[in-house]
């Protein structure tokens, strides 16, 4: 998967959900799937050398590329985890995911975990595709190879039941037509060419929950 395309296509609503959060240097955060490092390093970009962004993935190979994206921030640590095991060495203030729970077996596993591993009153934030709300020449795009491609969908429900407040959630999804970021990002994910017809990519739910200040029972 081209991180960077990935990247340039789904910035604004990563850019909106850290605005809206208003992340600040010092912050603690552990971005979770992390993947090639887009979103630890815009996080990195924000908390400074002051904060630490933990990026945790279950792919080894994630470190490396991680290492390499983040070259000049040392707050940002690497580490090859799963989410259904996340474990951090300090709370932390922002749990973040984006494009994971559409590829784990538990959705709520790894929600669970995320609000386990952050402190009461601080953020767990998940954006995750409606991939059938996608539209090439109007028609719906299909991802069979995710295992909950259209998880956006329930997302809401799945951050409440998981114990946090939900603070806002909305959908964004970018759009296209012709030659362009969009076009080629459609073919990297589903190999389709859409020749001069429209496109909608996917778009990403975005939910914003808060860790309850008084936690019941369970922490
Ligand atoms: C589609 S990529 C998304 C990468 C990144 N979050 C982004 O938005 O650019 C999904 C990532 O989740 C990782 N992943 C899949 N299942 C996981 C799990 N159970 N725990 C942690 N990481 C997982 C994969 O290895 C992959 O790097």
């Amino acid at each position: 998967m081209p991180n960077a395309l990935r990247d340039d296509v789904y910035r604004r609503p990563l850019a909106t959900a850290l605005d809206r959060l208003a992340v600040a240097p010092g912050w603690r955060c552990v971005d979770v799937g992390a993947g090639g490092g887009d979103v630890s390093v815009a996080l990195a970009e924000i908390v400074g050398h002051e904060g630490r962004v933990y990026a945790v993935d279950s792919d080894p190979r994630a470190r490396d590329e991680v290492a390499s994206a983040a070259a000049t921030f040392s707050q940002v640590l690497a580490i090859t985890q799963a989410g259904e095991d996340l474990l951090l060495p300090e709370a932390v203030d922002l749990a973040f995911c984006r494009f994971l729970l559409m590829h784990v077996v538990d959705p709520a596993v790894v929600l669970y975990r995320m609000r386990q591993a952050v402190r009461p009153g601080g953020w767990v934030v998940a954006q995750e595709p409606i991939t059938s709300a996608g539209r090439v020449g109007g028609v719906a795009l299909s991802m069979p190879r995710a295992r909950h491609p259209d998880i956006g969908a329930l997302l809401p429900a799945l951050v409440r039941d998981a114990g946090l407040d939900i603070v806002d959630a909305w959908a964004e999804a970018p759009a296209g037509v012709g030659p362009g970021p969009v076009t080629e990002y459609l073919g990297s994910l589903t190999d389709v060419d859409p020749g001069d017809d429209p496109v909608v990519l996917p778009p990403l739910v975005t939910v914003l929950g808060r860790v309850p200040d008084h936690l019941e029972g369970d922490r």
